[in-house]
């Protein structure tokens, strides 16, 4: 890693000049790339344009072909798309032209250089704290839990704030696509998909690596964003026993990510019909965590919700627990308002009470309006 990791640092300085102040500043928490002469950056949730230009689209192509080759990748006109994780942590996606009509476009993720730890997430006010303490007692208690958002609007960051809750003692197996997650644990197993670069070496998939961890006896599963036909494999796994399972998928409401999730796992080889798979989310799913990047550049939970079953109409009753009240915008430009409890009562209450932990009734009282 440390050899590929200089010859990362060689790439930056030789290739990168014209971003390397963004890649340094802790405050840019994505370079945006479409063609030589249209860099924006997100600073504060926020996205600028910069005055940075590469020389040309040469140029530009050449520091994507540099970086692509320290990591071990290619990226060239058969395989126009890049995917790839950077030693220090940065997640890379680039498209060549012709696909890519302004030319060469390149999206860098930074993390932040410090994993979000729970306490940081409840005071960046990314989470009222009671929702935080209600968010943390489904996780020690083993719920199954889905987050759900848009493009970038957290929801990696915020899995593995919920990882960091887990409690001592279990084997937890995270699956992802590109490594992105930081988990904080005592006895964590970490896999990464890889794709088929020639006969020679063959795709793994995600599903691939379900049905791996599913017989290294995981307690946990987590798995970092469920994009594809592993759906089904991870809803069974939760409807077998294992309890606690995490995974994010991108929607823009918790009903949303549950239809998602079907689509999703309607495209495995097993076939199971409408009913039966519906049927299986709804037993297999607890709660399900809505974030998003709101207007001022704040990126917030906007519900909590518990998932009971179907209404009466055959839709799926997923029912908020907390939700985010009326925002109203600050003269600084910021929105005010906070998770607040709907006044619905989880159905695991009694679970709550049977394990002794203090969060009574009362934390789930509508507050009176002001
Ligand atoms: N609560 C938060 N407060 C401030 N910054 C945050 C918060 N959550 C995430 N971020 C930052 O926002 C950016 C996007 O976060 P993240 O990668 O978790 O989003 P995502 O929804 O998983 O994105 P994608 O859809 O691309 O997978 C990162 O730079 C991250 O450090
Ligand atoms: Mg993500």
């Amino acid at each position: 890693m440390a050899a590929q990791s200089s010859v990362f640092q060689e790439a930056i300085r030789n290739f990168l000049a014209p971003i390397e102040s963004y890649l340094n500043d802790e405050k840019v928490t994505e370079i945006m790339i479409n063609g030589p002469n249209d860099i924006w950056v997100e600073v504060a949730g926020k996205i600028q344009k910069t005055n940075a230009k590469f020389n040309d689209e040469d140029s530009l192509r050449a520091a994507v072909n540099n970086i692509a080759q320290s990591v071990g990748r290619t990226i060239n006109e058969n395989q126009p798309r890049l995917d790839a994780r950077l030693p220090n942590g940065y997640r890379i996606h680039a498209v060549l032209p012709p696909c890519s009509r302004n030319g060469t476009t390149v999206a860098i993720r930074k993390f932040a250089t410090q994993q979000i730890s729970f306490k940081d997430y409840v005071r960046l006010g990314s989470i009222s704290l009671d929702a935080a303490h209600f968010l943390d007692i489904g996780v020690k208690l083993g719920k199954n839990i889905l987050v759900s958002g848009g493009t970038g609007s957290g929801k990696t960051t915020l899995l593995g704030v919920l990882c960091e809750r887990i409690p001592p003692g279990q084997r937890v197996i995270v699956i992802e696509d590109a490594s992105e997650l930081k988990v904080e644990y005592e006895h964590v197993v970490f896999f990464e998909t890889r794709m088929a670069a020639d006969k020679k070496v063959s795709e793994v998939s995600m599903q691939d690596l379900l049905k791996s961890s599913l017989r290294l006896r995981p307690d946990r599963i987590i798995v970092g964003e469920v994009r594809g036909s592993e759906a089904l494999e991870l809803i069974q796994a939760m409807n077998t026993g294992h309890k606690g399972c995490m995974g994010t998928v991108h929607a823009n409401s918790s009903v949303d990510a549950l239809t998602r999730l079907e689509a999703l796992a309607q495209g495995a080889d097993q076939k199971l019909s409408e009913r039966a798979l519906r049927g299986q989310i709804v037993s297999a799913l607890d709660l399900v965590v809505q974030i998003s990047r709101f207007s001022d550049g704040t990126r917030r939970i906007a519900e909590i919700s518990e998932v009971r079953g179907f209404t009466e109409t055959g839709a799926y009753d997923v029912v908020p627990i907390y939700s985010m009240s009326r925002m109203l915008k600050q003269a600084d430009g910021r929105l005010s308002g906070s998770l607040q409890p709907t006044g619905e009562i989880p159905l695991f209450l009694p679970e709550i009470e049977d394990n002794q932990i203090p969060f009574g009734v009362d934390k789930f009282k509508k507050p009176t309006a002001a």
